[in-house]
């Protein structure tokens, strides 16, 4: 049983809240991310689910079971640490076989699971070296097969990926994914990069300063977020206050949103690929002359950064053979969008 609750948990570092009446519902063979900046909790509440730290209010339940105040080692928790902290002065395989003597196991099922744990994470070959030896690629696929073999109900992952190259963290990210869906773990991920925790969650919950801001889909988090910082955070966006006068919602250049009736709205976000750019003025619910200031290419997408009376707007195309662009800065366009492209943020 591996689903995990975490009921109005709060944990207190002086007078600093680390984190604060968090409550979390994740699910068995779930992959559940926590998603925030630096300094926003995210660890800390990992150590609390694996019991290295205990929380000064709230309750953790796994499997029905309450283990706020259980020691680690007796609740079946397996964690891959934000520094690896793999045993230097071990081999590889016996790093993966801590956990195993520690639960007691026969030496033959020992060796059986360190085998087939490190096969699992391509290291077959590296049983016997030592892990100072290993690049921080290969050490962190040790720290994840250690944590595999003592077939934990629950998988915490802290930041696996972060000191991988781009193209290492690509297939790593794929590989761990897939891991987790043919063990069918339970696993909670750590990551401050928002593609990466889009990508790879069933849920996401993403923090700010100790609070959960949002809990939901990969989906829900990037189109309906549920205030200005997740919708900054999580994805691109152009992020606008608003203010009302006579009735009518105004961005601060002055430039009427007409459509947006609730007053309580604070913030507009729309997306950079939601704005279409022309030379015409088109026929759209909105249509907003600006001029172009910046030019930036990626690759498979060209960004615009658009000034529209004094506010910048930015805008992402997608770069398709066919279509040319005879834009560059200086020139004269008009950006276009409709109302359901406008997100209203009330805080
Ligand atoms: N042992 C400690 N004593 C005092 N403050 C702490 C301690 N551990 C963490 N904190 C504080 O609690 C807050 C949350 O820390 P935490 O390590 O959980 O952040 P994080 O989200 O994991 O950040 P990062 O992405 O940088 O790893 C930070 O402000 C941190 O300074
Ligand atoms: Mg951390």
């Amino acid at each position: 049983m591996g689903n995990l609750v975490l009921e109005q948990v709060t944990k207190l570092y002086g007078n600093h809240a680390a984190c604060s009446n968090i409550s979390l519902e994740i699910g068995e063979g779930e992959f559940f991310t926590l998603l925030g900046p630096s300094g926003c909790g995210k660890t800390t509440i990992l150590r609390m689910i694996a019991g290295f730290i205990k929380p000064d209010s709230g309750s953790i339940q796994l499997g029905g079971r309450n283990i706020t105040q259980l020691e680690p080692e007796k609740r079946n928790v397996g964690m891959v640490f934000q520094n690896y902290a793999l045993f230097p002065f071990m081999t590889v395989q016996e790093n993966v076989e801590y956990g195993l003597k520690v639960q007691k196991k026969s030496q033959g099922e020992i060796k059986e699971k360190s085998r087939r744990y490190l096969a699992m994470v391509g290291l077959e070959g590296f049983a016997k070296r030592a892990v100072s030896d290993l690049s921080g690629g290969e050490q962190q696929r040790v720290a994840l097969a250690r944590s595999l073999a003592i077939e934990p109900a629950v998988l915490l992952l802290d930041e696996p990926l972060s000191n991988l190259d781009a193209r290492l963290r690509d297939s790593m990210r794929t590989e761990l994914k897939k891991l987790q869906k043919d063990l069918g773990i339970t696993t909670v991920f750590v990551t401050h990069d928002q593609t990466e925790a889009l990508s790879m969650s069933d849920k996401v919950a993403v923090f700010k300063e100790g609070n959960c801001r949002q809990c939901s889909t990969p989906e829900d988090i990037y189109n309906a977020p549920a205030d200005s910082f997740v919708a900054a955070f999580v994805g691109d966006t152009n992020l606008f206050p608003v203010h009302f006068d006579e009735n009518c919602c105004l961005l601060s250049n002055g430039v009427r949103l007409s459509s947006i009736q609730d007053e309580s709205t604070r913030y507009i976000s729309i997306r950079p690929q939601s704005i279409t750019l022309s030379n015409n003025n088109e026929t759209a619910e909105y249509s907003l002359a600006g001029t172009i200031k910046e030019k930036h290419f990626h690759g498979a997408a060209t960004g615009w950064t658009v000034d529209v009376q004094g506010l910048d707007f930015f805008v992402s195309e997608t770069n398709l053979r066919s279509k040319k662009s005879n834009l560059s800065p200086g020139s004269k366009v008009f950006l276009s969008f409709s109302h359901d492209d406008l997100h209203p943020l009330k805080k």
